[in-house]
């Protein structure tokens, strides 16, 4: 299941900073100030969830007719399920309800990063490393 999230709460803060770790082994994960963001900067976020268990999640922020992706993370044990591109549609289809026309991403430098942007229709835009999309 895919929600979008208002309240991020302790459990979900931790659940999220596992996500990043068990993808891409990351510790300073609980640096993710979710809350934050998502009050303070006005960013957009969509968890996917299964069983009472965060596999993944997506946020980024909007810019008048434009929004940046600021992360997208997927448990490496439940990757390669399409869980990343399901994210990445719901917030697709959200953002271009919102008046979004076009959305960009710097994602981590790596071949799993750019032939996911690259298959969900992302064009690389900067010397392999910024991608954008016209919805
Ligand atoms: C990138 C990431 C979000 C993809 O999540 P995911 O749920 O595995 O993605 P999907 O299952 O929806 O994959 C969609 C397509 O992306 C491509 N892809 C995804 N992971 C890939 C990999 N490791 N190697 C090659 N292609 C890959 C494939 O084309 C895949 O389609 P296919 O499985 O039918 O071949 C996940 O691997 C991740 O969290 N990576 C670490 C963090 C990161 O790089 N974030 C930036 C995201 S761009």
């Amino acid at each position: 299941m895919i929600y979008r999230v208002l309240e991020i709460t302790e459990k979900l803060q931790q659940d999220c900073c596992k996500v990043v770790k068990a993808s891409v082994g990351n510790a300073n994960a609980s640096g993710f100030a979710l809350q934050e963001w998502l009050n303070k900067y006005g960013f957009v976020m969509f968890v996917a969830e299964e069983n009472n268990n965060i596999s993944g999640f997506i946020l980024g922020h909007q810019n008048y007719d434009m929004s940046c992706l600021q992360s997208l993370f997927v448990d490496k044990k439940c990757q390669r399920h399409g869980i990343g591109t399901a994210l990445l549609k719901a917030y697709e289809e959200y953002s271009v309800g919102r008046g979004v026309n076009r959305i960009v991403f710097l994602p981590p430098v790596s071949e799993q990063a750019k032939k996911f942007c690259l298959k969900n229709g992302y064009l690389m835009i900067s010397t392999g490393r910024l991608f954008r999309k016209t919805l």
